[in-house]
């Protein structure tokens, strides 16, 4: 009889923690033993990524954060053509490799950056495009092979490359009205966009295709002057056309000075591209601030309101991301402030304070901020992705 009781009563107190979950003595839920994002974001299907210098990696600070909080790493420089192919001909695959082997140690996927960009290429290919030594219809060969070789190279170990990068102008250029701008466009016109990403999928079949640019968090005025709205309908009009762009990647890159948005605004852009049909990615996020006079002096009252809206920020774009279930991946542009791209490239005024990991690898607000997201976040609004 007695063991009877003990039984019932065991299978009773079993029925109560799976209906209310369990409840420790001290009326506080037990201490979930995985806290890290990637495990928090894991209930989402979403994944967690950040960019991996390679340098850094020797750091153990570094190299335990980069392996336990994130679910994917993308290679912030050594994917890059300048990077890979230094000297016509010769390749530098070994800091490439030694990431995708760091990824597949420790279960993390690889977002690839970046295939097409007019940015570090490598100058023997300006240089003899601009003294005329590598013509058109050579330089356009040159692209064919490069992505081929390089997608073929990871084939298989890569979830998503971003194939073509950055290639409209901005709102400040001359004329304002965007347009498609760069080395690429100049010498190639605008068929290299659909010529790369047709490369790409050859290359390799199964990895997501993204176009990947800056400044995409709302939609504007849907004028001759925003930027979202033509690269919408770029994308639009090019998979009507057959071309195979999967994704969408907005990089990210915020600043605390700027007019921000809210979590609504860009969702509806992300709304957009899945009923086209995609799916969609933060790749490169992060908000920086000026580090104004006061703020290197250490002053709180000029720290403080940054980190608060930095951290703001962070949380915007990822509660959007977790409010479509296309957006696949919340990527970070490093995460530490001690290997930020932010101090050497915004110098004047100089900026900074741009991550989620202080320079002594303590976290900030904004880790706590999309922690927390990530905890909160449930149905009916925030649904599991499916997993792609
Ligand atoms: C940056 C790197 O972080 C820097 O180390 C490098 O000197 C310049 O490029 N958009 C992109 C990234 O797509 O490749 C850039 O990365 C940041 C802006």
């Amino acid at each position: 009889m007695r063991r009877l009781v003990v039984i019932a009563a065991t299978a009773l107190g079993l029925v109560a923690v799976l209906s209310q979950g369990p409840v420790s003595a001290n009326g506080r839920p037990p201490a979930v033993q995985d806290q890290s994002l990637k495990a928090l974001a894991a209930r989402h299907n979403l994944v967690i990524g950040t960019a991996i210098s390679n340098d850094a990696l020797a750091e153990p600070q570094y190299k335990a954060i980069a392996t336990q909080q994130f679910s994917s790493v993308t290679h912030e420089n050594a994917m890059k053509w300048e990077s890979l192919e230094p000297t016509r001909g010769t390749y530098n695959w070994a800091p490439a490799d030694a990431l995708i082997d760091f990824a597949r140690k420790n279960n993390q996927k690889v977002r690839g950056h970046v295939l097409v960009w007019h940015n570090q290429l490598p100058t023997w290919l300006t240089e003899g495009v601009a003294n005329g030594t590598i013509s058109k219809t050579e330089l356009r060969d040159l692209l064919k092979k490069h992505i081929t070789t390089v997608v073929k190279r990871y084939k298989g170990k890569i979830w998503h490359w971003d194939v073509v990068n950055e290639a409209a102008s901005d709102p400040w250029d001359t004329p304002s009205e965007i347009h498609l701008k760069g080395f690429w466009a100049q010498n190639l016109g605008p068929t290299y966009i659909a010529d790369a990403f047709r490369w790409a999928r050859a290359a390799d079949p199964h990895a997501l295709l993204f176009y990947n640019d800056y400044n995409m968090e709302a939609f504007g005025d849907r004028g001759p002057s925003d930027k979202v709205w033509f690269i919408y309908n770029l994308i639009k009009n090019l998979r009507a056309q057959g071309v195979p762009i999967d994704g969408f990647g907005s990089q990210g890159h915020l600043g605390t000075q700027y007019g921000n948005f809210d979590a609504f605004q860009v969702k509806e852009t992300l709304d957009a591209f899945s009923d086209l049909g995609m799916v969609s990615a933060f790749t490169e996020v992060d908000v920086r601030s000026q580090m104004t006079a006061g703020v290197q002096a250490g002053d709180t009252n000029e720290i403080n309101p940054r980190l608060q809206a930095s951290a703001h920020n962070f949380s915007v774009l990822l509660q959007a991301c977790l409010l479509n279930r296309h957006c696949l991946s919340y990527t970070v542009w490093g995460f530490t402030d001690k290997h930020s791209w932010v101090p050497t490239w915004f110098t004047n005024p100089p900026e900074g304070l741009a991550t989620l990991y202080d320079e002594n690898y303590q976290p900030k607000r904004a880790y706590n901020s999309i922690k927390s997201d990530l905890i909160f976040a449930g149905p009916p609004h925030v649904q599991p992705r499916p997993r792609r």
